[in-house]
């Protein structure tokens, strides 16, 4: 059973698409461990606790420094003896110990087809207004290994949405969450989890 922590900031959705999938059991052999948030307000956390699953808080701002912060970040994962780290929606950056000690066993969803619209200052709904603002007719999102670099690890998984006349970034969030994230997330999970992904 692949231990599976998920690190969110925000309302979680993608968490939920996770949750559901493991109920569905369109992903088997994987359970999530613990939920961990930068952010006390994330609704992401109640949707957590809703399911029976431990959910805490770890602020920057609550420590001293930045590099206290990450060593307690990684001491609290370290803990949970996990063999799969889940960034959805976690607009913080992993510290780079983590990364490497946990080298191909941290994944990300971004909402765009990398290379596109991904990097320092591309996250959620400003991915979706660059992508508009370029006129791009097909978006989606993609799922990849987490690197040193910002959305620049190897990529596990992508997904095409088509962008529609009157789409604002709402709208088109929406719809990259709906057709892409929500599918391609649990997908790579279930992948994961069933050795059908080479880790090494
Ligand atoms: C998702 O669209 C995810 O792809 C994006 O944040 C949103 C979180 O929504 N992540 C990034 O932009 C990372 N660069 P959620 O909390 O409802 O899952």
């Amino acid at each position: 059973m692949l231990r599976v922590g998920v690190m969110v900031s925000g309302g979680g959705t993608n968490l939920q698409a996770i949750l559901d999938a493991i109920d569905a059991g369109t992903i088997t052999n994987a359970k999530v461990e613990v939920v961990i948030s930068n952010n006390p307000g994330a609704y992401a956390l109640e949707r957590a606790k809703k399911h029976g699953i431990q959910a805490l808080c770890l602020s920057p701002k609550e420590f001293p420094s930045r590099d206290a912060f990450n060593e307690a970040f990684v001491e609290t994962v370290d803990s949970y003896g996990l063999d799969l780290i889940v960034l959805a929606g976690f607009l913080v950056k992993i510290p780079d110990a983590l990364v490497e000690k946990y080298e191909r066993r941290i994944i990300n969803i971004h909402p765009s087809l990398i290379p596109s619209f991904c990097g320092v200052g591309f996250y959620g709904l400003r991915v979706h207004e660059a992508a508009l603002a370029r006129g791009v007719k097909v978006t989606g999102a993609t799922v990849h290994f987490v690197d040193g670099g910002m959305d620049t690890g190897p990529i596990i998984l992508q997904k095409a949405v088509e962008v529609l006349d009157g789409d604002t970034p709402e709208l088109l969030q929406r719809r990259v969450m709906e057709q892409a994230e929500w599918v391609i997330l649990p997908r790579a999970i279930h992948m994961i989890a069933n050795g059908q992904i080479s880790q090494s």
